[in-house]
């Protein structure tokens, strides 16, 4: 059977379809013809689905240095410096830049309206459309690339494969669901901005496309990975069901919500003076610790001390979901409990996104640039996007007639989805209860090397699967394991990472895990 392929080049290839890779190809539209290929649709993305905002010291009483002190205090001494100031000082600089293109952030007579988060010590969160930042953010830039002659997008695309001799990456291989047929595209500069892994877990507040693909291609390239053992977790995330289950933003308790455990005691004044404003991982801690003392599997986030007329508005969106669930949010104590919400480590950058392999760049949540160390600050995410996209692009930029579009020969996959569809949901039900039960927000070594154990058997049943589950069930495991393989080595308690058997912060882990294919740990700094 003859299999049709579509040759595309390009000087600007950017995976992934949420905040990093819109902006990258916004950025990229002014130096050359870009291609986004996605392998959802642009309006499926983890951006798409942020409520909190986009943080950035824009207030006359504020300064990037208090953002950068904030951030730095979240990160638990793993945060890179320089990255930091990069991050705050470009911050303010890009959120000019989308308000100079038309984005329009919330706003009243007196100015943009700033809100407030965990961590944060002024209010400088902005937000649009209430609690619908990233939809309005990621409509904006849908509307900009589509109407740009040199943007090109391409939908319901998976890549397969990135196309890399292990110095230098030359573009990817794909496979277009819609057309059902494999696509190459070359180009000197690749972006990898494919989102986070947060999927991999039972609770989470992330779509089911995020699977972590991006780490494992990146991975199996021989990129340096690290960090992985920092997942972090939402402290208030609906108390439902998988189905049902979604975020309430951390603006809720910036605006003056408290936490009750479920004896109805508000309970953060036994764990921060900071009370429910403290930094992301200590409540997730606290709400965890309070589950267990009252044999509960929630807390409960309440508001009924508010203006009803003010949460209504605020949080609009938040309080439909709650209402279709049965509960009033401006008058109901809502059941929340933490869930997976953000994969913190990530393809290890420099600061103007490059990995170890030549043309290979990321930015967004697949990376790990160095900003959010162990712990990340609220609503510090989308400004990372922005700005390391931007460097990821203007890196390319500088290289991008050097090298040129060299052949390459690829990897590319079978289509046998059927064949394998039951193995694979087996699978892969058993990797998100082990995440769950192992990876979460506690661990301890027995439990991980458990897990261990079981990936390695599902590895081995795996044996006569192919072609697209193969491939799928490879990723799920590679990020698995890279998580596992971390968090067993980090002997220690940190930020989002709380090993039960290490429950104290050791000075001498005061440094990143570094993962390389074919290297047990490549090394830590
Ligand atoms: C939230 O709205 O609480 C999420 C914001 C974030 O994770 O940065």
């Amino acid at each position: 059977m003859s299999v049709e392929i579509i040759d595309i080049k390009c000087d600007f290839l950017v995976v992934g379809g949420g905040l990093a890779g819109l902006y990258s190809a916004v950025r990229a539209s002014s130096f050359g013809q870009c291609v986004v290929v996605t392998k959802q649709t642009l309006v499926q993305s983890n951006s798409y689905w942020a409520q909190g905002g986009i943080a950035a010291a824009v207030d006359p009483e504020d300064s990037p240095v208090f953002h950068k002190e904030d951030t730095i205090a979240a990160g638990r001494g793993l945060c890179d410096g320089r990255a930091v100031e990069i991050l705050v000082e470009e911050g303010r600089e890009r959120v000019a830049d989308l308000i100079n293109l038309g984005m329009k952030f919330d706003s009243d007579d007196s100015g943009l309206l700033l809100g407030l988060e965990g961590g944060h010590s002024k209010r400088r969160v902005l937000h649009a459309g209430g609690d619908s930042t990233g939809k309005e953010m990621i409509e904006f830039l849908i509307s900009f690339v589509r109407s740009s002659k040199s943007v090109t997008i391409l939908e319901l695309v998976t890549v397969t494969d990135i196309i890399s001799d292990g110095d230098k990456c030359y573009g990817v291989w794909g496979y277009d669901e819609g057309r059902g047929s494999y696509v190459r595209i070359s180009s000197s500069s690749t972006i990898l901005a494919t989102g986070g892994a947060s999927a991999l877990y039972r609770r989470t507040t992330n779509p089911e496309g995020a699977s972590g693909e991006g780490i494992s291609l990146a991975w199996r390239a021989g990129a340096d990975i690290s960090d992985m053992e920092f997942v972090q977790f939402h402290p208030t995330v609906f108390s439902g069901l998988r189905e049902n289950s979604f975020l309430l933003s951390e603006a809720i308790r910036g605006e003056g919500a408290y936490l009750l455990n479920a004896r109805g005691e508000r309970f953060m004044e036994h764990y921060s003076p900071l009370l429910e404003l403290a930094q992301r991982d200590v409540v997730s801690k606290a709400i965890h610790s309070e589950m267990r003392s009252c044999g509960e599997d929630y807390v409960y986030l309440d508001l009924s001390h508010m203006d009803p007329g003010f949460v209504k508005k605020r949080f609009s969106n938040i309080h439909r979901l709650c209402m279709d669930s049965g509960f009033d949010l401006a008058r109901d104590r809502i059941p929340v409990a933490p869930a997976a919400h953000y994969t913190i480590g990530g393809v290890r950058t420099g600061l103007m996104g490059e990995t170890n392999i030549e043309g290979l760049y990321a930015c967004g949540e697949v990376s790990n640039t160095g900003v959010h160390g162990a712990n990340r600050l609220a609503s510090n995410s989308l400004l990372e996007c922005m700005v390391f996209a931007k460097r990821c692009v203007d890196g390319a930029a500088l290289g991008l007639y050097q090298g040129g579009v060299r052949e390459f020969s690829g990897f590319m996959l079978a289509d046998t989805r059927k064949a394998n569809a039951e193995f694979f949901n087996h699978a892969r039900d058993a990797v998100i209860k082990g995440m769950s039960a192992h990876l979460g927000i506690v661990r301890e070594r027995e439990g991980i090397e458990e897990f261990v154990a079981r990936i390695s058997e599902i590895s081995s049943e795996a044996k006569g699967v192919s072609g697209w589950f193969a491939f799928k069930l490879r990723t799920m495991l590679d990020v698995c394991l890279l998580v596992a393989q971390a968090a067993l080595l980090r002997r220690e308690s940190r930020g989002a990472h709380m090993r039960s058997d290490y429950p104290q912060e050791d000075v001498d882990y005061e440094k990143h895990l570094v993962f390389r294919k074919g290297f047990e740990v490549y090394g830590s700094d």
